[in-house]
């Protein structure tokens, strides 16, 4: 019986200094284990007289079951704790990301992407084209054959005779028309290229091109459409100006204008004193552009329109250098952030 009192205190002497998960289970095969002091203390049985053997079997008995439920007891608070550690530890601090600086969609993406929206809810599909285009539909699909003055409206760097980087978005509407039939309504963001830089003139920069086939088509639904457009881009009081143009591909041709969103139409350094500002160009589809893309001319009709989004950007955000918008500076781009 002295042997179990002293076990007993060791017991606890040893469990109060037990750490680790690691440490009870040490402990538990130290004395309960097979080997263990109290296996070894129930073998002795055998050396006591019969009539003491029950009463010391309970007593073991009794012992191991008071050990085992303290070693329970210490190892599901050793068991919280270890968790709380880990928890503590392990901790990731999402805060952390917003010491990154945050990037920003480009002005000229932030305008395109405005502008598609726009047109998506008017019912215009939105499609992209190859920047590097062949002579057939950058020039002569569209009503520009070789060696037309017309082609000098446009400085074309060419790859071959054939291959040239796409001097607009135009080509579209000659590949959208050769696949789809009428009725069409499509736009095409994209960049385009030509040999020209200076503050107002970049060698690449974006158009949005439009086209719109039907029946009964009018230069008042291109009117109206463009009105739209201008009056959610630049506000409700925006009005627009269309004068005489001319492109191979549009007849009759229009320049478009805006009231300037900057003076409102009284005249400012921005619009030079005239009070508009010059967006686009646009007209009614020829006729020999529907034909080129076999779409016969005497049932259908339509209007198209190309507009640079560059010079959209930088009327709308007051950023007075084209050059700007592809420096990559980022005290420009910030400024475009959240
Ligand atoms: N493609 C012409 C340009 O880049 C713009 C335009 C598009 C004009 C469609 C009329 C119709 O200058």
């Amino acid at each position: 019986m002295t042997k179990i009192a002293e076990i007993k205190q060791r017991f606890e002497q040893d469990l109060s200094l037990c750490q680790t998960l690691l440490h009870l289970q040490d402990l538990k095969s130290k004395y309960l284990g097979k080997s263990g002091e109290l296996t070894a203390l129930l073998k002795g049985i055998r050396d006591l007289p019969a009539e003491e053997r029950p009463v010391f079997g309970a007593k073991v008995n009794e012992l191991r079951n008071q050990l085992e439920s303290e070693l329970a007891a210490r190892t599901a608070v050793i068991k919280e704790e270890e968790l709380k550690r880990r928890l503590a530890d392990e901790k990731i601090d999402i805060s952390l990301c917003d010491m990154q600086p945050w990037g920003a969609l480009h002005p000229v993406t932030l305008v395109q992407n405005e502008i598609c929206d726009l047109m998506i809810a008017m019912g215009f599909e939105v499609m992209s084209g190859p920047e590097i285009e062949t002579d057939r539909y950058n020039f002569q699909a569209l009503n520009i054959p070789f060696d037309h003055p017309a082609r000098d409206m446009q400085d074309t760097f060419y790859l071959t005779d054939n291959l040239l980087l796409r001097t607009h978005t135009s080509p579209m509407q000659a590949r959208y028309m050769e696949r789809k039939k009428p009725p069409i309504k499509m736009i095409c963001p994209g960049k385009v290229f030509r040999s020209d830089n200076d503050a107002s003139h970049s060698p690449v920069f974006h158009q949005i091109e439009g086209l719109v086939v039907d029946k009964n088509v009018t230069l008042r639904d291109l009117k109206g459409t463009l009105e739209y457009l201008a009056s959610h881009l630049f506000g409700q009081n925006t009005k627009v100006r269309f004068r005489p143009s001319f492109f191979p591909f549009t007849e009759p041709s229009v320049e478009v204008d805006l009231t300037c969103c900057n003076c409102g139409g009284k005249g400012c350094s921005l619009c030079k004193g005239t009070g508009w500002i010059e967006v686009l160009g646009a007209g009614m589809v020829n006729p020999y552009v529907l034909e080129n893309c076999g779409i016969d001319s005497t049932e259908y009709n339509g209007y198209a329109f190309g507009m640079g989004l560059d010079r959209i950007a930088m009327i709308k955000y007051g950023i007075p250098d084209i050059r700007l918008l592809f420096e990559n500076d980022v005290r420009l781009l910030r400024q475009f952030g959240k």
